[in-house]
């Protein structure tokens, strides 16, 4: 695979696919690891004299052009990060618009491209749609290792019709993550969080053949207690995919994976409720309430589980963690990680919102390697190939 460590790329015109999907909430960007980390790629692209074009998707906008999910937002957070003296924008792909902004461009300046996934092709990747993009640039270089695990246009497409290369971030996810894979021994344990079963469970149903324990936290949680036949209250849950969540239990059984489940949980009226903040027993939560973090017993039994494994992976948060106190199980899980990392063990997290919870825990340094990518980090886990990867390999 072509990378930019070998290489100088001149006073050429740069397609730079990163991956600008942070984490905001009411308008403010929680962390800003993703964008630190395409840091270098743009620096050396600078200092090579290139016009360097940004695209990024941000969000599920579904093909549509969607004010929330303009990119325009975050310019003056890259300004500040990039250490740019300018940053341009582009509200379109149109050919017109990006020849005016390049040629009004200065070498090693800087320009931000709209949302791509306000255009229904990227996501369907239509190749006509990535070529005439292509047609603007002289280069396409990937640094977007967390959106690799998408056949998506500006990442599978793009490398068919320019040459390239992949962004020094790139390699280094693909290296730490094969160390982890090398190295880690067992008994192991798969901490997963999140919202939603429907976008992990291919890789619940994978993670299940290689984990010794996997527990399960955040909403994603709910569906599967609520498959049990607990009454989740008015907790977010899948009610389709109750079945999926059984299966996935039959499954682990067969397999020996132990799959631990909340004992308790930390229920309140809604994200922003302070004064009916209640911890239940599973058998209790109230019908007028939702569960927004799991509980202390739970906790500890995590905890327990950390103590006796060899190498940890963690990806999603256990609660809300947006909105204290729901942070409280997230934060804990990261310090007792730290703590246990001292003893030697291999531990790994990855993704955007798992990254903001580490850090506000200050427990980065438990950590063997924290990737920016969630779900590309778990395919490249289970040693699926990223199509990605793959079309940079073929380029
Ligand atoms: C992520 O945040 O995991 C990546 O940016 C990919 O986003 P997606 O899951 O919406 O494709
Ligand atoms: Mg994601």
């Amino acid at each position: 695979m072509k990378n930019l460590i070998n290489i100088s790329l001149k006073e050429k015109i740069i397609l730079l696919r990163v991956d600008l999907n942070v984490p905001v909430l009411d308008g403010k960007i929680i962390d800003k690891s993703r964008i630190e980390a395409i840091r270098l790629t743009v620096k050396k692209l600078q200092e090579w004299q290139n016009k360097v074009f940004l695209i990024s998707h941000f969000g599920r906008p579904k093909g549509k052009i969607k004010k929330e999910y303009s990119l325009k937002f975050i310019c003056p957070t890259l300004k500040k990060t990039l250490d740019l003296d300018k940053i341009f924008f582009i509200e379109n792909l149109e050919e017109e618009e990006i020849k005016k902004i390049s040629n009004k461009m200065s070498s090693s300046e800087v320009c931000l491209l709209e949302n791509i996934r306000f255009y229904p092709e990227e996501e369907k990747n239509n190749l006509n749609f990535a070529k005439k993009i292509s047609k603007n640039f002289d280069v396409f270089v990937n640094e977007a290792f967390s959106a690799s695990h998408r056949n998506h246009a500006s990442i599978v497409g793009l490398p068919k019709f320019l040459p390239s290369y992949a962004g020094y971030n790139l390699i280094e996810e693909i290296k730490n993550i094969n160390i982890f894979m090398n190295s880690s021994k067992q008994p192991n344990l798969a901490i997963i969080g999140g919202s939603k079963i429907s976008t992990k469970i291919n890789l619940l149903y994978h993670l299940i053949e290689k984990c010794d324990v996997i527990s399960i936290g955040g909403a994603m949680a709910n569906t599967f207690l609520s498959a049990m036949g607990i009454n989740v209250g008015l907790s977010l849950h899948e009610k389709d995919l109750k079945k999926t969540a059984f299966s996935i239990l039959e499954k682990a059984k067969k397999v020996n994976c132990k799959i631990l489940l909340p004992l308790d949980l930390v229920c309140a009226n809604n994200l922003q409720d302070k004064i009916n903040i209640k911890q239940c027993n599973i058998n209790n939560i109230p019908a007028n309430q939702m569960a927004l973090d799991i509980g202390g017993k739970t906790i500890k039994e995590i905890s327990s589980y950390i103590t006796k494994s060899k190498a940890v992976l963690w990806n999603g948060p256990l609660g809300a963690f947006e909105y204290t106190p729901f942070d409280k199980s997230s934060i804990k899980i990261a310090k007792v990680i730290k703590r246990i990392s001292k003893s030697g063990i291999s531990t790994i997290a990855g993704g955007g919102d798992t990254i903001s919870v580490i850090k506000m825990a200050k427990a980065q340094d438990g950590f063997s390697y924290i990737s920016l990518a969630g779900g590309a980090f778990l395919e490249w886990l289970e040693g699926k190939s990223s199509p990605g990867v793959d079309a940079l390999k073929k380029n």
